[in-house]
């Protein structure tokens, strides 16, 4: 296990510029960074399938070249973890409300993991109302997504809404 390895886990469904904020700041404090997309095999839910949230993340990392990987993975954060030999766990906090869930899935996963530790990046202020669900709904709603996702994505997202 080691802790200048991080995987950075979410739904990822799409990414934002939030995401890349935070995993640009990751990379400043560790050494390597997986970008995880975590997936319910048993209930698939979400606008993009995780294998596309995958190939989005792909195209989109490329600029930050060998440091970062992409995968997916179903099942508990933390074994992902130990079968990638993470000692470290990435998480953006945005606004006050992100507290509570994330104070809970932190205290559950060191529970389950003692050895493996969270740390918690704060984005920019500019994206802190960003998140991909309400990105999606506004994209959905005829709004203007732009600057909120990465450009290569923008076309992409309005398509799957309906707005193609
Ligand atoms: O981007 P999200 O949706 O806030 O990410 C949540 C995520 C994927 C990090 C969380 O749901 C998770 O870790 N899922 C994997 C299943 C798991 O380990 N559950 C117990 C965590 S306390």
């Amino acid at each position: 296990m080691n802790p200048r390895f991080a995987v950075y886990p979410g739904s990822f469904d799409p990414v934002t510029n939030g995401h890349l904020d935070i995993l640009r700041r990751g990379l400043v404090v560790f050494d390597e960074v997986r970008v995880a997309v975590a997936y319910n095999q048993e209930k698939p839910s979400g606008l993009f399938t995780p294998a596309e949230r995958v190939a989005l993340l792909e195209e989109v990392t490329a600029q930050f070249g060998g440091r970062v990987s992409i995968d997916s993975f179903h099942g508990l954060l933390i074994d992902y973890c130990r079968r990638s030999g993470a000692g470290s766990i990435i998480r953006g906090l945005r606004a006050v409300a992100d507290f509570e869930y994330e104070f809970q899935m932190t205290m559950m996963n060191r529970h389950l993991a003692p050895d493996i530790e969270t740390v918690f990046l704060m984005a920019d202020e500019q994206h802190f109302y960003t998140s991909s669900r309400l990105v999606k709904e506004v994209a959905a709603l005829g709004g203007n997504v732009h600057g909120l996702v990465p450009s290569p994505l923008e076309q992409r997202l309005l398509a799957k809404v309906g707005r193609g």
